[in-house]
């Protein structure tokens, strides 16, 4: 089983950027941490990250037949990628939104997503282990739709 892990703007910056909000772990040590726990449910993670929209799209895009589901923090485009949105839609695999922040509990711009209507569901505001939640959805929802299929 593979799962992809998708990664929007700003993301490379962790550990750096305010980091009052989003603490101080960098995104290769949240990576380290995926993976880890991925080898020991045995299953297979690429982990990308980009700041341009048409990238990300291009990655979901490209996920059916590769990959069994998708986690992925949309980052700022949460708020405003209705190409984002279409691309999950499009390409119906299992997808879980993910925050390392309560987006809930920050600026009102902040509380709409544009993507988590067309995931199964949404993790927010738990830090790294965010990352880490959405990976056991993720298995869980794959294993899931394998036993439907
Ligand atoms: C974020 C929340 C978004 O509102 C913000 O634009 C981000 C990070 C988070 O992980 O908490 O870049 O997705």
């Amino acid at each position: 089983m593979r799962i992809l892990f998708i990664n929007g703007p700003n993301l490379n910056l962790l550990g750096r950027r305010e980091t009052g909000i989003y603490g101080r772990t960098t995104l290769a040590e949240i990576k380290k941490r995926v993976l880890q726990r991925a080898r020991a449910l045995r299953v297979q993670v690429d982990f990308r990250q980009s700041n341009h929209e048409g990238e990300l799209v291009d990655l979901i895009g490209a996920a059916p037949g590769r990959y069994s589901a998708i986690v992925i923090n949309p980052a700022a485009y949460t708020h405003t990628s209705v190409a984002l949105r279409d691309a999950i839609a499009a390409v119906g695999l299992p997808a879980v939104e993910i925050h390392l922040s309560n987006i809930h509990a920050r600026e009102d711009f902040r509380h709409r997503s544009l993507t988590a209507p067309v995931c199964v569901g949404q993790i927010c505001g738990f830090g790294p282990l965010s990352y880490l939640l959405g990976l056991e959805a993720a298995v869980a929802l794959a294993k899931n739709a394998g036993k439907q299929s």
